[in-house]
This record gives C-alpha cells, sequence and structure tokens, in this order.
C-alpha cells in the first residue's frame, strides 16, 4: 500500500475556531508579518511580538480538534503502512485529534526556545521580554516559531519521506509560502499519486494529480475512508 506523506496547513484547524493567515480576515489582514512573524520584529519589539503569540496560544488552548484531525489519526492508525503527518500549523490539533509523531516544521505555541543558549522548554501560557531562559539565566526568550527568513524544522527527514512516498497529500494550505508549497513537485519526481484537499484551489493546484474541494472536516473523512477501503480490497 505504501507510505502517505501529509502536509496540512492553517485550514485543517480553520472550523475548530483558529484563524488561518491569507484568508478573508485573517492573521495577516490583522498584523503586519514583519513586526510579529519575522526576527527583525521580534528584536525591535519583543513584547508585541510575545503578545501576538500569547493571543493565540490562548486561543489555540480554548480549541477543539475537528473530524479532520480525528480522520487522520484514524488513517495513521489503520492503515498498513507509514503515515508520517507534516504541519505547518504551530497548534497541537492535531495531538489533540489523535496523531501521532507529528512534524510540526514551523515549531510550536506550546514551545519556547532561548536565543542564547538554544535551550528549548514547555512555555508559560503568557511569555514576556522579562523571562528569563532556565538552563542559562539569560533574559533572552522566544516562542519556538519559526519566523519569515528562518529555516524550517526537519527539513531532512521531511524530504526524506516525501522521497519514498506513494501518496502525497496537501490539506488546508494555500500553497503560497515555501519550502512547503514545493513538497508536491519532491512527491511527484517519487512518482507519488498527489491529491490537494482545500476549500479552494491553492496556489499550486495544477501541480496535483487530483484536486478535493470542501471544508476540512467534510472532506478529509470521506477521503480517509475511500484509503482505508482501497487497502482492505487489496489486503
Ligand atoms: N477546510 C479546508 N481548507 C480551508 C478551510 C477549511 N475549513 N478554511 C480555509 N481553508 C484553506 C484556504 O482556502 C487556504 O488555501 O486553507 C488555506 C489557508 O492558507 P493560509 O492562510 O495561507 O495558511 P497556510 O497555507 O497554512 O500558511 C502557511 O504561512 O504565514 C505562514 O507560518 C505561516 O504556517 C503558515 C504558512
Amino acid at each position: 500500500m505504501g507510505k502517505i506523506v501529509i502536509l496540512t496547513g492553517a485550514g485543517i484547524s480553520a472550523e475548530s475556531g483558529l484563524g488561518t493567515f491569507r484568508d478573508e480576515g485573517g492573521l495577516w489582514a490583522q498584523h503586519r508579518i514583519e513586526d510579529v512573524a519575522t526576527p527583525e520584529g521580534f528584536a525591535r519589539n519583543p513584547a508585541l511580538v510575545h503578545r501576538f503569540y500569547n493571543a493565540r496560544r490562548v486561543q489555540a488552548a480554548g480549541a477543539d480538534a475537528n473530524a479532520a484531525h480525528r480522520a487522520l489519526a484514524r488513517l495513521q492508525r489503520e492503515w498498513p503502512d507509514d503515515v508520517i503527518l507534516v504541519t505547518q500549523n504551530v497548534d497541537s490539533l492535531h495531538e489533540a485529534g489523535g496523531a501521532r509523531d507529528v512534524i510540526h516544521m514551523h515549531g510550536t505555541l506550546a514551545g519556547a526556545l532561548c536565543s542564547t543558549c538554544q535551550h528549548r522548554w514547555v512555555s508559560e501560557p503568557e511569555m514576556t521580554p522579562a523571562d528569563t531562559c532556565p538552563a542559562c539565566g539569560q533574559r533572552s526568550v522566544r516562542p519556538d516559531v519559526v519566523w519569515f527568513g528562518e529555516m524550517p524544522y526537519f527539513m531532512d527527514e521531511i524530504y526524506d519521506h516525501l522521497a519514498n512516498a506513494q501518496i502525497f497529500a496537501a490539506i488546508g494550505t494555500s500553497g503560497q509560502v515555501y519550502p512547503a508549497a514545493a513538497f508536491v513537485h519532491e512527491a511527484t519526481a517519487a512518482d507519488a499519486e498527489t491529491v490537494e484537499l482545500n476549500l479552494e484551489p491553492s496556489e499550486g493546484v495544477s501541480y496535483f494529480d487530483r484536486k478535493i474541494l470542501g471544508p476540512a472536516t467534510q472532506t478529509v473523512p470521506l477521503w480517509v475512508d475511500e484509503l482505508l477501503n482501497r487497502a482492505r480490497r487489496q489486503n
């Protein structure tokens, strides 16, 4: 049956009440990326950036996994081969929905990082510029999320999975941010079957063999059923 590699974006958490970035009224309509999602913005005004992530931490803490998150966890449990879940999202709703070993390529809201000694720990709900690193004591604490201009995490591992994928799916992502937007090309080069599940066609829709349009809570459970029926037929 082969390995399935899935990339998710903000759209999979939209129906859990978490805002996406580029939809009407999304996060980038409310905040300037350069102020809240770049190292330069953090250096310029750490209090503003901490407030931005504190608010997202509070919102994420109040959100529940939805049927799409749960369906992907079911696929991980019942598919006869590996199902690798790579997310651009910094929320923990995939884990709340039962998924395992989720690869957070843009980091997580739950993580704190010391810019001085690179120590990582589970962050307090509220972070401020006055926080000090529990390891080195320096006042250089930041959210452990990947900002624009920084290298996403786990890229070698992700490319290795893509090179061995039989099926690649992109779910709830606009396909506008690299390197994630180019994963479909890696999967195609590995002769994987590629599918996009999105509310509307993404920037990269033409690169996919198939597109399934609609809200993730409807399309993802049906897609998972289809895959598991295929596996049962072939067993
Ligand atoms: N079901 C499925 N797809 C949805 C839904 C839904 N209910 N609601 C919105 N979408 C789709 C939108 O059509 C859009 O294509 O989800 C996508 C969200 O796109 P973005 O807001 O650009 O989010 P994402 O693709 O995850 O952004 C990638 O950009 O700003 C950075 O680091 C940030 O991880 C983020 C990255």
